[in-house]
């Protein structure tokens, strides 16, 4: 026999809330054990003292496991308990080396198992992603992935072969040919097309739209999400982009948006064009950043848009520092 633990937070000490939260662990520590439901003996539940609406036990029967036997218990007050907290131990029976699943804000109780884990900030163009993803990344000493990196390297390889970046058939045929490599140097994202050093050639002004254009074919996006899962699953990281928090990780484990007034946003990368050396106007920067924004979020794959669970920030009237305090606030919350 093979006992599995597990945990999991809820943020109110309500009935809908506690029914959701043993759903998704039981089906976690099931698919991640790869599990029958007829192997589990039976469950045994613990909620901490602040939990009155439900019995756990109830709601996993609820879900589906009902041919165990179960049980919920009350645990005592203790102080600087999490708060919130209902844990769990399956009895299974088969042998194998089990999974321990330990979710929400009960990730801290097993910092030990819980090695990996991804920020994910969203949102338009401007809105201060890359900049707070950059310091949250530093601060937590995780690496930063700039996904929309990975989109304007693609433009740039379009561009480069005179390939028309709306055209999905060609675009999907010369990307079969690229070779795409994100790579840390000292933590710092270089990326790299057919082995060379592309980081700075693609922010140059044309190739945002031409990204934002690439970044609506399916056959593209596909490829980008197995890449950016894939260095996600291998390392603890903050991720920026549209996309994270609603298709290429739903279940990161910390999820914000930032937003921002358009000509807020356009001021701000104007200035940073400018900065770099570009000529740029200010009022072709507003109509790029609008254009942009309709064409990311109007897009039929995994357009622009907050994911249900994420946190909005709007950066519109707040300085960098207040944005990764507030988004610091928000996790140490959390967790
Ligand atoms: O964040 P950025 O400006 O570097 O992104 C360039 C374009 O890439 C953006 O307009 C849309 C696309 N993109 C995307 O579709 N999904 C992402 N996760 C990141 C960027």
């Amino acid at each position: 026999m093979v006992v599995i633990r597990g945990a999991t937070t809820i943020d109110h000490d309500e009935k809908d809330e506690i029914r959701e939260a043993v759903k998704e662990l039981l089906e976690q520590i099931v698919n991640r054990n790869s599990l029958l439901r007829d192997e589990i003996l039976s469950i045994v539940f613990s909620s901490t003292a602040d939990i009155h609406s439900y019995y756990p036990a109830k709601a996993a029967r609820e879900a589906g496991f009902e041919c165990c036997s179960l049980f919920s218990a009350q645990e005592p007050v203790i102080e600087g308990a999490l708060p919130l907290c209902i844990r769990v131990m399956l009895f299974v029976e088969k042998e194998f080396t089990p999974h321990h699943i330990y979710l929400r804000g009960a990730k801290v109780l097993r910092k030990d198992i819980m090695t990996i884990y991804n920020v994910a900030i969203d949102g338009p163009a401007g809105s201060g992603k890359s900049t707070v993803a950059k310091a949250l990344a530093r601060d937590y000493h995780i690496c930063y992935l700039d996904t929309g990196a990975m989109y304007r390297a693609c433009a740039l390889a379009a561009i480069a072969a005179g390939v028309d970046v709306a055209d999905e058939v060609a675009v999907t045929d010369l990307m079969r040919g690229v070779n795409l490599e994100v790579l840390y140097e000292e933590n710092v994202q270089r990326t790299f097309l057919n082995g060379r050093d592309v980081s700075e050639e693609i922010r140059r002004p044309e190739v945002s739209m031409a990204a934002s254009t690439i970044s609506k074919h399916p056959s593209v996006r596909m490829h980008m999400m197995e890449k950016q899962r894939e260095i996600a699953g291998r390392m603890s990281c903050v991720l920026d982009g549209r996309d994270i928090g609603t298709f290429v990780l739903p279940d990161a484990d910390f999820k914000f948006f930032l937003t921002a007034r358009p000509e807020v946003r356009a001021k701000r990368r104007y200035e940073e064009l400018v900065s770099r050396g570009n000529r740029v106007n200010f009022e072709d920067i507003l109509e790029e950043i609008v254009r942009r924004d309709k064409q990311d979020s109007t897009r039929a794959v995994a357009p622009l848009r907050i994911a249900d669970d994420a946190i909005l920030v709007d950066t519109s009237d707040m300085t960098i520092d207040e944005v990764v305090a507030f988004i610091k606030h928000s996790i140490q919350e959390k967790i």
